[in-house]
């Protein structure tokens, strides 16, 4: 009953949608829902690449069925083995015991070990080729984008690249699933906060990755989550160099934590500083509003970082250690950095915040402003201060 969703003429979109699920990896929120993205290549052979969820298998298995018709499937290209993607693979087993399943030697590891299937595997390596009829597959070894096993898989006839979790975006395809036929602003903002939070730790496994593609003619990028990208290669193939090469837009975050509002007040007065100098991108989060994936996502968009924390129980704001612990993770190059902190009697969390600077390696452009109980004139004065700074810097 479902209709094909022609990618080309002979690849199909076969993905699903989830809205229900309210963390993507039990972690971050998904307040638009996830694709999980599958396609189907029918030619001589059929080739389905990647699956889905194991909780949309059925759903998914009557998509795949629609469109096969009575043919059977002869191959299953596994770019990723998270079990997003490779859920359904034991259904799909169950359906076409004769299918032979497509992967590298890690994946196969991993295969064995989620789902204990060991035979019926071709396994390929970087550069090889696999002869469909009049389609031809090239597979490219991609490995940490953000497991080790990761590849891409490429159509040489339609120029159209599978690229796992790679160009992928957080959010349902509500109806259309390639960009031209979406307003693309949105996806693109979710496809940063995907790469901030799932790869950003990986950037130079991106950047080799991105190398590989350099001489590949790509009209169409299929990821696993999120747009087909057609109308938008160029710009998500520039945008995912530019994160993992830590390159930062113009632009400032200020996140602070703040229990009464004290600290806050000198976020608000940095925030002027650097208004006042003609700063355009400056953006202001309370760590315990916003979830910390939009603030890493920021974070990765921006070229400069203020942070401020008041002292709590003689460590960091516990939501501000956090974030901290997870931007440490994710190892975020080339940022000027800027911090600030209260207390009321003991100082720890400037002396902490200077510690994560350090660690980070970031420029620390000035140096800290703090303040005992409340933001009397001449600190207020200093938060301006440090504004218009980093606004020249
Ligand atoms: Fe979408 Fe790394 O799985």
């Amino acid at each position: 009953m479902y209709k094909a969703r022609h990618i080309t003429n002979d690849i199909y979109y076969i993905g699903v949608n989830d809205r229900q699920k309210a963390l993507f990896e039990n972690l971050i929120p998904l307040p638009q829902g996830v694709s999980y993205n599958s396609y189907l290549i029918l030619d001589e052979k059929t080739v389905l690449v990647d699956t889905v969820e194991v909780s949309f298998a059925e759903v998914f298995l009557d998509k795949l069925l629609s469109v096969l018709g009575n043919r059977s499937l002869d191959y299953l290209v596994i770019n990723h083995m998270e079990p997003d993607h490779s859920g359904a693979i034991r259904t799909i087993r169950r359906m076409f015991p004769e299918i032979k399943i497509v992967g590298n030697a890690r994946t196969f590891n991993m295969l064995e070990g989620f789902y204990g299937i060991h035979d019926g595997l071709l396994e390929v390596k970087d550069g090889d080729t696999l002869s469909l009829g009049k389609h031809t597959l090239r597979f490219f070894l991609t490995p940490m984008i953000h497991w080790p096993e990761t590849m891409m898989t490429y159509d040489l006839l339609d120029k159209v690249i599978f690229t796992g979790d790679a160009f992928g975006a957080f959010g349902t395809l509500d109806g259309g699933v390639i960009d031209a036929d979406m307003e693309i602003g949105n996806h693109l903002e979710e496809a940063r906060r995907y790469f901030s939070n799932i790869a950003g730790k990986y950037g130079s496994a991106v950047q080799k990755a991105l190398l590989k593609l350099k001489e590949v003619d790509i009209k169409t990028i299929c990821p696993t989550h999120g747009p087909v990208w057609r109308d938008n290669v160029a710009t998500i193939l520039d945008m995912t160099d530019k994160l993992s090469r830590y390159e930062g837009e113009p632009g400032v975050v200020i996140v602070y934590g703040s229990m009464y509002g004290n600290t806050e007040q000198m976020a608000e007065a940095i925030a002027y500083g650097l208004s006042e100098e003609g700063e355009k991108n400056i953006v202001i989060y309370n760590v315990t509003k916003t979830d910390v994936s939009f603030i890493i996502s920021d974070i990765f968009r921006y070229d400069r970082v203020v942070i401020g924390s008041p002292t709590y129980s003689n460590e960091l704001f516990p939501d501000i250690a956090s974030l901290l612990a997870k931007l440490e993770t994710r190892d975020i190059k080339n940022r000027k950095f800027a911090y600030f902190g209260s207390s009321t009697w003991s100082n720890a969390s400037i002396k902490l915040l200077a510690g994560f600077a350090e660690r980070v390696k970031w420029d620390v452009v000035s140096v800290p402003i703090e303040i005992k109980q409340s933001l009397k004139e001449d600190k207020y004065e200093e938060c301006i201060a440090l504004g218009r700074l980093l606004a020249k810097s």
